[in-house]
């Protein structure tokens, strides 16, 4: 069986120290809540300080973005190493960065390749913006998106997939929960024929856009949604832990 996995993308929201008082506001909440994997994805300016505010409990730890190379003269950018030492997970493709830093599949690729060599794992993005879905085109698109993002990459028990469709993100307009499984289940057939039957049935695929304390059992009731990536509503102490909680309670 899959274990599910809550994962809050903060986005560029609060300061270090916003970030450490939300951390101390759903520690103790989160590090109680049963079976599910809990990772918490603040700005990397914050990674450092809630390291240490959440040793000795479950919550995991993980960065938005990365660059691919290991050091040197790449001003600005945060390299895998230095990830290595703060945090287990690192999201990769995030659509925002697709759209507004210009990040293409071959870039992604190299990312994902370059996290897993450091060790980090890595939670990839995928999903289609509204025109593509409504000229039906949503296979096509994170098909496409998946193929060329693992492209000459062997398949590792690190890697976790997300469908974030584009136009649920930060919409209030989430995917219904059928709408979803049948999306992450073409993914995890397209797995399938990356990388056999079995890792599709083990790879961990998660449901990102616009949920909520209020729609989460609608997603993690379903066969084939393994968890979501929140964005809004992780930054509330307790629309997250209710998140987490409800995902609990449901195995
Ligand atoms: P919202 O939950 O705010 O829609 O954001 C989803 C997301 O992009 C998570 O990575």
């Amino acid at each position: 069986m899959r274990a599910p996995v809550i994962a809050g993308n903060w986005k560029m929201n609060t300061t270090v120290s916003e970030a450490i008082e939300l951390v101390r506001e759903m520690r103790n909440g989160l590090d109680g809540v049963a079976g599910v994997e809990k990772i918490l994805c603040p700005p990397f300016v914050s990674l450092s300080a809630i390291k240490d505010l959440i040793k000795e409990t479950s919550i995991k730890l993980g960065a938005q973005n990365l660059y691919f190379e290991e050091k040197g003269a790449y001003t600005g950018e945060i390299s895998p190493l230095m990830l290595a030492e703060l945090c287990q997970y690192v999201i990769v493709g995030h659509s925002e960065r697709r759209q507004y830093f210009n990040e293409t599949d071959e870039i992604v690729n190299k990312k994902v390749r370059a996290a897993i060599e450091v060790g980090l794992k890595p939670i990839l993005c995928i999903g289609e913006r509204l025109a593509e879905n409504e000229a039906g085109m949503t296979e096509k698109v994170v098909g496409g998106q998946l193929r060329s993002s693992l492209a000459g990459i062997d398949y590792t028990p690190d890697l976790t997939v997300a469908y974030e469709p584009v136009w649920a993100i930060g919409t209030g307009k989430a995917a219904t929960g059928s709408q979803a499984n049948m999306t992450i289940g073409f993914i995890r057939s397209v797995i399938g024929q990356l990388y056999g039957p079995e890792v599709a049935s083990e790879l961990r695929i998660l449901y990102g856009g616009s949920v909520t304390a209020d729609n989460i059992v609608e997603f993690a009731q379903q066969d084939e949604i393994d968890g979501a990536l929140v964005g809004g509503a992780s930054l509330k102490a307790d629309q997250f832990l209710s998140i987490a909680k409800q995902t609990s309670e449901l195995r």
